[in-house]
C-alpha cells in the first residue's frame, strides 16, 4: 500500500519532538507499510537534504530506546521537504504535483497532518479542498488535526463546519494524545475485557472517582499562548475530560470508532451543566507564584494554572458520584492518575474510630504506568489491627520495552482509518459545552476566588479543605519510579 504523509507545520517543535521520532521508531519495527514516505511542508526554504540533515540532529534526543542509525538511514531516505506557504494558493497546487511524483502515480492512502499555529487549521483545509487534495478518486485522504480544536463552542463549530465543507467525518481525525497513551487504551482493557470491575463499576459500590493530571513543569516559554488558555482550556476541555469519559462511558456494542465515540458522547452530554451559584462551589482555582513574571502573561493575569472541579454524571449508573478533574502547572511531581474511590463497607466490625479508608483502584496513566487496588489487610501479630495494602501491576515490569509514545498509535490508526481513538465533531462541542459556562464565570466574577500557590506542592493549600467538606481526600502521591 502506498502512504504518504504530508506534514503542515514541518519546522515546528511538534514534528520534531513527537511526529518525526513516532513515524521513525514505527519505521523501525516495521509496522508502517514498505515505501512510506513523508513529505514535510513549511515556509522555510530547505532542500530535502537540509531537513534530513535537521531531524537526524534532532530525532535521537527525542526517541526512547538507543537511536538505530541504520534504521535512520533508510527512514530519512523516505524524508521529503516542499516550501510551503499555507495561505498561497499555488503553494498547494505545488505540493499536488509533488506528493503525485513521490507517490509516481500509484493510488493508495495519504494522510494530512496538521501540525501549524491553530488559527491556520481553517485555512489549510479550504485550500487542499479548492486543490483537489481531498478527493478519494485514487485512494484515501484524511486530515489529522492538533489540539486546540477552537477556543470556545461557537470557534470549534465554526471550524467544524469548515473541515466539514471539504472533508468528510470519516476523514477527520481530531488528535488527542492522551487517547494514544497505553495505559488509556488499558483502561478500556481493564473494564470490559474483565467481568470483575463491571459489577462495581457504579453508583452502589463508588464513592467517587479523582482524575489528576498534575504537572511539576510550570508553563515555561508558552506565556504567550497560555495566558489565553489557562488550565481549563488547555488541559481539561481535552484531556481530562477524555479520561473521564472512558472512565465512565457504558460498553460500546462493538470496539469500532462511532460505536466507542457514541457511548463517550452520551457522557458527555449527561454532565450536569453548571449555573453560576455550581461554578462558585464546585470549582476552585489557583495560580502558582511566579506566573504573571512570564513573558507573554500579563502582570495582573487571572489566568489559573490550576483547577479542580467537582462534575456530576446524570445518568443510572453515576448519580451522586462526584467525579473530581484536577490539574496544574508547577505541582509536586508528575502523576496522571485515576483514582475510582469505593464505598466503605456498609457495617464496619473492624474500625472502632471510623477511620478506616475504602477501598481504592489506582490507575496510574503515567509515569510509573499501572493499577493498584488499594484494600484493608488484618496486621499480623496486632490483635484486629489493619492496615491498607495493595494488589499492583507494574507494566514495565510486567511487559519488557519501553512503552511506546502516544503519537506512534494514533499515527498508524490515522494511516489504517481507525478514528476509535480520535475525537468526533460531536465529541469536541460538548466538551467546550461543559467548559465553557466555567470559564466565562470564572472570568465575569470574583467567585471562586483565584488561591495563589508556591511552585512544588500539590496545589492552593486550601484545595484541601475544599474537598474535606465534602467528606473526601484527595489522593495525593506521587509515583515511585523504579
Ligand atoms: C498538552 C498541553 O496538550 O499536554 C501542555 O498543551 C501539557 O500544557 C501537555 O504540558 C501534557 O502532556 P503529557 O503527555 O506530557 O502529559
Amino acid at each position: 500500500m502506498s502512504l504518504t504523509f504530508v506534514i503542515f507545520g514541518a519546522t515546528g517543535d511538534l514534528t520534531s519532538r513527537k511526529l518525526i521520532p513516532a513515524l521513525y521508531a514505527l519505521h523501525r519495527k516495521q509496522k508502517l507499510p514498505a515505501g512510506t514516505r513523508v513529505l514535510g511542508a513549511a515556509r522555510t526554504d530547505m532542500t530535502d537534504e537540509a531537513w534530513r540533515n535537521k531531524l537526524s540532529e534532532s530525532t535521537p534526543k527525542f526517541v526512547d530506546q538507543a537511536f538505530d542509525e541504520r534504521a535512520w538511514s533508510d527512514f530519512a531516505s523516505r524524508v521529503h521537504y516542499q516550501r510551503f506557504n499555507i495561505q498561497d494558493v499555488a503553494d498547494f497546487q505545488r505540493l499536488a504535483s509533488r506528493c503525485a511524483e513521490l507517490e509516481g502515480g500509484k493510488d493508495g492512502v495519504r494522510v494530512y497532518y496538521l501540525a501549524t499555529s491553530p488559527e491556520l487549521y481553517g485555512d489549510a483545509v479550504v485550500r487542499l479542498g479548492e486543490a483537489g487534495l481531498a478527493r478519494e478518486t485514487a485512494g484515501a485522504r484524511r486530515v489529522v488535526i492538533e489540539k486546540p480544536f477552537g477556543i470556545d463552542l461557537p470557534s470549534a463549530k465554526k471550524l467544524n463546519e469548515t473541515v466539514h465543507r471539504v472533508f468528510e467525518e470519516r476523514q477527520v481525525y481530531r488528535i488527542d494524545h492522551y487517547l494514544g497513551k497505553e495505559t488509556v487504551q488499558n483502561l478500556l482493557v481493564l473494564r470490559f475485557a474483565n467481568t470483575i470491575f463491571e459489577p462495581v463499576w457504579n453508583r452502589n459500590y463508588i464513592d467517587h472517582v479523582q482524575i489528576t493530571v498534575a504537572e511539576d513543569v510550570d508553563v515555561g516559554k508558552r506565556g504567550d499562548y497560555y495566558d489565553g488558555a489557562g488550565v481549563l482550556r488547555d488541559m481539561f476541555q481535552n484531556h481530562l475530560l477524555q479520561l473521564m469519559t472512558i472512565t465512565a462511558m457504558e460498553a460500546p456494542v462493538r470496539f469500532e470508532a462511532d460505536a466507542v465515540r457514541d457511548e463517550k458522547v452520551k457522557v458527555l452530554r449527561s454532565v450536569r451543566p453548571l449555573s453560576n451559584d455550581d461554578v462558585a462551589r464546585h470549582t476552585f482555582r489557583g495560580q502558582y507564584e511566579g506566573y504573571r513574571e512570564i513573558v507573554g502573561v500579563a502582570d495582573d493575569s487571572q489566568t489559573a494554572t490550576f483547577a479542580a472541579l467537582r462534575l456530576q454524571v446524570d445518568n443510572w449508573r453515576w448519580q451522586g458520584v462526584p467525579f473530581y478533574l484536577r490539574s496544574g502547572k508547577g505541582l509536586s511531581c508528575r502523576t496522571t492518575q485515576i483514582v475510582v474511590q469505593f464505598r466503605r463497607p456498609p457495617h464496619m466490625l473492624f474500625d472502632a474510630n471510623g477511620s478506616l479508608d475504602g477501598d481504592r483502584l489506582v490507575v496510574q496513566v503515567q509515569p510509573a504506568e499501572g493499577i493498584q487496588l488499594h484494600f484493608q489487610t488484618k496486621v499480623p501479630d496486632a490483635g484486629m489491627r489493619l492496615r491498607q495494602t495493595d494488589l499492583a501491576v507494574d507494566f514495565r515490569q510486567e511487559f519488557s520495552g519501553p512503552l511506546p509514545d502516544a503519537y506512534q498509535r494514533l499515527l498508524l490508526d490515522a494511516a489504517s482509518g481507525d478514528a476509535s481513538l480520535f475525537a468526533r465533531s460531536d465529541e469536541v462541542e460538548f466538551a467546550w459545552s461543559i467548559i465553557d459556562p466555567i470559564h466565562a464565570a470564572w472570568k465575569g466574577g470574583a467567585v471562586p476566588p483565584l488561591h495563589a500557590y508556591e511552585k512544588g506542592i500539590w496545589g492552593p493549600s486550601a484545595c484541601t479543605p475544599w474537598i474535606r467538606e465534602q467528606g473526601r481526600e484527595w489522593f495525593d502521591v506521587c509515583p515511585v519510579l523504579g
